[in-house]
């Protein structure tokens, strides 16, 4: 039985606060956007299939000890193979966009010259399954999936690969960029650089600080190099952007101590990619923080770095409540973090609060005078249970955390942010990197043993509410 079946006949527990909800809806304003997102490796596996090489995810979930269960993206949500069923699921919740993002190694196997048709191709079917049910198609070039010969010649420590990006991303152009609704270079260099180049709990697993500054420079690097030559591939005026995430911080109490720490802080966590993005430099305070040199530059980086771009995307799901250490403690997150009595927590021990995605929005609006904002990702994971054979998974607390952030994004936008959409993270169950299969953030329920796609109660709350809103603006 379809899903969409299932909410016509109104099978499925009503979960929409009809008053609350219908009121939220028609707070948004005309043509604003509500999606889902997903990424290449969690959700496509087919590893080996058409033409696709290896990429540093294959090579870091291979390896032993990396990831929980040493699972892998091998199979993942199997949508490389039923692209047009997740599509149509797309269509039945009423998404007007969705963000996904490109495997570079499906398009160039080994990272620079031969281009695989197949991969161009199964992306080109995509995109048109998407504009088929006028669902608006955002497309990420890079999502943490480099491929695996780049990384032996050193990944993105090598200054080269930021000039291998930007060919990459205009080939994609190239065949997509006369359909795709918006461009994002780069999905969180923060968590590439760091947790992959400096901390090592991402892929390619590396444990060098200073490297991962090098790294943070180079993406930033092959974002600027790109912006152009995407622009210059695509119908005119398509939107090209960046995703960073974010991590709101807040003062435990007003010692100078803790003002210190929360700047350093803010500077490693949310103005390492966003100061030279749009002020033109790094903040001094993220080299003198952590005790790291600036990274190796060329004249002209940083120009390049802030040709001006359309939107940015941001990504959140908590924030964090910073009290200032013994001047004798070593600046370290665990030294600087205070406990929150009374607060909630997702699965992934994330505080749950929304005031701070307002905050952010209005931070990014006030400080930095971005022109135009979108949130790429926010969502919850959750341990969900499906008894196999209800045709809906009940998720409460992710209805409460969709609908409490909404709120919050309203209230952004009041403020005067200028939102243009919002991505919920994530359509479906998925591959959650190091912590494998055991962290579930979909709106849509997989059980990976069949790959069956159950609905969950958040995601038929998203359908009406995205209904709501259409009904409001009668769209
Ligand atoms: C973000 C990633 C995304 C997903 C969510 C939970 O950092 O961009 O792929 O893993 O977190």
């Amino acid at each position: 039985m379809s899903i969409s079946n299932d909410i016509r006949r109104g099978v499925i527990d009503h979960t929409l606060d009809t008053q609350t909800d219908m009121a939220l809806a028609a707070a948004f304003p005309a043509q604003f956007l509500w999606g889902a997102a997903t990424a290449s490796y969690q959700i496509e596996g087919a590893i080996h299939e058409g033409g696709r090489g290896i990429s540093i995810w294959d090579t870091f979930s291979a390896t032993p000890g990396k990831t929980f269960r040493g699972e892998t993206g091998a199979v993942a949500a199997d949508h490389y193979h039923r692209m047009p069923e997740d599509v149509a699921l797309m269509a039945q919740l009423g998404l007007g966009a969705y963000r996904f993002s490109i495997a570079w190694p499906r398009i160039q196997p080994t990272g620079t010259g031969a281009v695989n048709q197949q991969g161009l191709d199964f992306y080109d079917r995509l995109v048109d399954a998407l504009l088929t049910y006028g669902i608006q198609p955002f497309v990420t070039l890079y999502h943490w999936d480099l491929p695996q010969a780049l990384q032996d010649q050193g990944g993105w420590e090598n200054r080269d690969t930021a000039q291998a990006f930007a060919d990459y991303a205009e080939i994609v152009a190239q065949r997509l960029g006369d359909r795709v609704a918006g461009w994002i270079t780069h999905n969180e260099p923060w968590c590439a650089a760091f947790l992959g180049y400096g901390i090592g709990v991402h892929a390619p697993g590396l444990k060098n600080r200073q490297a991962a500054i090098q790294v943070g420079h180079h993406l930033l690097l092959s974002h600027g190099l790109t912006v152009p030559r995407l622009r210059a591939a695509s119908k005119p005026g398509t939107p090209v952007g960046i995703t960073l995430n974010f991590n709101p911080l807040y003062p435990a109490d007003d010692r100078p101590e803790t003002q210190h720490d929360l700047e350093v802080a803010d500077a490693f966590s949310n103005r390492w990619f966003l100061d030279p993005l749009y002020r033109g430099s790094y903040p001094d305070l993220l080299f003198t923080g952590m005790q790291l040199n600036p990274p190796e530059m060329q004249e002209g980086d940083m120009a390049i770095i802030g040709t001006p771009i359309d939107f940015l995307g941001v990504n959140n799901y908590s924030r964090t409540v910073i009290r200032g250490r013994d001047a004798s403690a070593p600046l370290d997150s665990s030294n600087i973090v205070a406990p929150v009595p009374g607060a909630c927590y997702t699965e992934m021990g994330w505080e749950i609060y929304p005031q701070g995605l307002t905050d952010l929005l209005v931070r990014l609006h006030r400080e930095y005078a971005v022109p135009a904002l979108y949130v790429t990702e926010n969502g919850a994971a959750f341990a969900d249970h499906w008894d196999g054979q209800e045709e809906i998974v009940r998720d409460p607390r992710r209805v409460s955390y969709l609908r409490e952030h909404i709120q919050a994004i309203a209230s952004a936008l009041e403020q005067g942010a200028p939102l243009k959409g919002y991505f919920v993270w994530s359509l479906i169950d998925n591959f959650e990197w190091a912590e494998g299969y055991s962290k579930r953030f979909g709106i849509v329920y997989i059980d990976y043993a069949s790959q069956r796609r159950v609905l969950k109660a958040s995601g038929k709350w998203y359908a009406d509410f995205i209904a709501a809103y259409k009904q409001a603006h009668q769209v």
